[in-house]
Formats: structure tokens, sequence, C-alpha cells
């Protein structure tokens, strides 16, 4: 029974993994946990059985994004590459993921031009590893305003020149504003290869990245409380950017008091608030305190 609930759960992961979930020795009673955490197998699994991040090379995941990216897009190179080389070093990290899922995100959400499927995929695999909201959303954040300020993509292919290839910021995490701002600077067709290749840089730059936040995390955590990583303790670095004033009085709650003063129209928004808002001179700037 075991063996085929494994060779099911296998032919649905979608992972080829030299050393990875594949051939793990302990693969019987990690799938069947996974599976069915209550069995009669409970006493011998793991205390924590959440997915759990070990530390791998940025340089790595950069590389393996670029390869992986002509198979699926953007947001399933972020996954994969991270995913993969998780597994790679430690086959119980990551439990099996059906990896085809992600090539959606492609073109900013089925070619909506919504959401960057970089950003996207990378917020999944953040979430992945870590599900306490306030560390999972100040990391995305880091993430976010990385990706709206830098200037990219930086990586270069083997075999190419550095310096070779236009850079631009993208001014928003949305596909289509981040696409068409690089293609202004480049002369380049949204819809043609060049394109296609500066987003395969581009999200070769960001799963650099959120390797380089994950391991900062995890190694702060290690720091706090031995081996053992956990969400409970610490506060997430702020995400540094221009908008944090917009933010507190347009994207948080009123407090009570604040009530009957002028009216604060609410948004959900931490984005750049500029890219599509001017904003006038009279305009509040200090949050009332
Ligand atoms: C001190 C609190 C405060 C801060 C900081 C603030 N706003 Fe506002 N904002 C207001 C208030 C109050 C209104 C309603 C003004 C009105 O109705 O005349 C408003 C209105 C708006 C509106 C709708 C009306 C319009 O002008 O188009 C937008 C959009 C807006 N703010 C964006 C921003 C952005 C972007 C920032 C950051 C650069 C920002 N706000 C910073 C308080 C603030
Ligand atoms: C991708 C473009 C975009 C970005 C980025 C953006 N907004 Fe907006 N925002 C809009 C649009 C479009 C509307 C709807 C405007 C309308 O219907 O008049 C809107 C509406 C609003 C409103 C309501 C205005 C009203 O009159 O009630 C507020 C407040 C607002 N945005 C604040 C922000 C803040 C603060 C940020 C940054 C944290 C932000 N927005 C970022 C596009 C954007």
């Amino acid at each position: 029974m075991n063996r085929i609930t494994r060779r099911r759960m296998m032919s649905v992961a979608g992972l080829s993994l030299g050393g990875g979930i594949v051939a793990s020795q302990s693969g019987r009673n990690e799938i069947s946990r996974l599976e069915a955490p209550a069995s009669d197998d409970a006493s011998r699994a793991p205390k924590d059985p959440r997915p759990r991040y070990v530390p791998i090379a940025p340089e790595e995941a950069a590389a393996r994004a670029y390869q992986v990216f002509p198979e699926g897009g953007c947001m399933y190179a972020a996954v994969k590459s991270i995913v993969t080389l998780v597994s790679e070093k430690d086959a119980a990290a990551v439990p099996p993921v059906f990896l085809d899922m992600f090539k959606y995100g492609s073109g900013g959400c089925g070619k909506w031009g919504a959401l960057c499927g970089a950003c996207n995929g990378s917020a999944a695999v953040i979430g992945l590893f870590h599900q306490e909201a306030a560390v999972r959303d100040g990391l995305i954040g880091q993430l976010f305003r990385w990706y709206e300020t830098a200037s990219l993509p930086e990586f270069t292919p083997p075999g190419g020149k550095a310096g070779d290839f236009p850079r631009s910021s993208a001014s928003s995490v949305l596909c289509h504003v981040s696409v068409n701002r690089w293609c202004k600077k480049a002369e380049a067709d949204p819809l043609g290869s060049e394109c296609r290749e500066r987003c395969r840089r581009l999200t070769a730059d960001v799963a650099q990245k959120v390797a380089g936040l994950l391991n900062a995390r995890h190694a702060t955590d290690t720091a706090r409380q031995g081996k053992t990583a956990s969400d409970s303790l610490g506060q997430p670095a702020a995400a540094a950017g221009p908008p944090e004033s917009c933010i507190a009085c347009h994207s948080t709650p009123s407090k009570e008091k604040d009530a009957g003063a002028t009216k604060v129209p609410k948004s959900i928004a931490r984005m750049d608030c500029s890219t599509c808002h001017e904003m006038k001179p009279d305009h509040p700037v200090e949050p009332r305190s």
C-alpha cells in the first residue's frame, strides 16, 4: 500500500531530483506521514511536519531558474528553482509539489499582465516556508519593493557578456508595467523573443534575491533559537520604500480616535503609489498623531 501510494505521489510531483525526494531512504514514512498524519505511524513522525527551508546558494538559484524557464515560464521557474534546490539538499524538507500548476502565472497570470509571475511564484515559495502572516508578508514586501526599484535584469547567462543587455527599473510588480517599461528602454517588442529573454534573466535575478532573503531569515531564526527555525519569534525588517506614509494613512485600518476628522479613503495597496497616482499639491502629508 505504501509503495503504491508513494509511486502515485511521485507521478504527480513533477520533480526530477538527483538525491531528492525520489531517492529518500525514509520515503515510506515520509509520504504516508504527509498523506495521513494521524495514522498508526504517528509516533515515528517528526515533531514538526511543516516544510522547512534549508539554505541554498543564491547564484545556483539564479542559474537553475534561468535553466528551467523555457519549460514553463516565470512563475514556474521561480518556484521550481528554489524548491528543487532545497529538496536536493534535504529530501525531507519539502513535500511533493505539483510544479506544472505554476505555469499559469506566466504573462502576469494567464497573460493578463497582472502580478509578475516571478513575484507570484516567489511569494508562493515564501509562503511555503513561512506560515506566519507577519513574517511571510514582511519577506514578500522586501522582495516586491526591491523588484519595483532595482535595475534589472542583472543575470548574465553562461557564455554571455556582463553589461551587454538593457536594464530598467520596473516601477511596479505588475507584469504589464514591468515589461513595457523595459521594452520602451530596449526598443523591443513586448511579445517578442528579446523581451522573453529579459523575463528569463529577470526570473533568475528574482530567484537569487529570494534565496538571499530566505537565507538571511534562516540565519536570524537559527541564531535566535538553536537549530530549529520557527516563525513565532522576531519581526520582519520593514520593507524600505517611499510610499510608507501613504500606506500609514490609506492602507492601514483607522483607529477609533481617528474617526470624525477628514475621512481618509482606504485601499488595499503597498505597491509604489506614484506609478499610478499623481499627488495634488494640497494633499495631506504627515499622518496625524
Ligand atoms: C496624513 C494622511 C495621508 C497621507 C500620508 C497620504 N494621504 Fe492620501 N489622502 C488623505 C486624505 C485625508 C484624503 C482625502 C482628501 C480629500 O478628500 O480631500 C486622501 C486622498 C487620497 C487620494 C484620493 C483623492 C486624490 O487626491 O486623488 C489618493 C489617490 C491618495 N490620497 C493617495 C495618496 C498617496 C499616493 C500618498 C503617499 C504619497 C498619500 N495619499 C498620503 C490622507 C493622506
Ligand atoms: C497600478 C495602479 C495603481 C497603483 C500602483 C496604486 N493605485 Fe490607488 N487606485 C488606482 C485606481 C485605478 C483607482 C481607482 C480610481 C478611481 O476609480 O477613481 C485607485 C484608487 C485609490 C484610492 C481611492 C480613491 C478615492 O477617491 O476614493 C486610494 C485612496 C488609493 N488608490 C490609494 C493608493 C495608494 C496609497 C497606493 C500606494 C500604496 C496606490 N493607491 C497604488 C490605481 C493604482
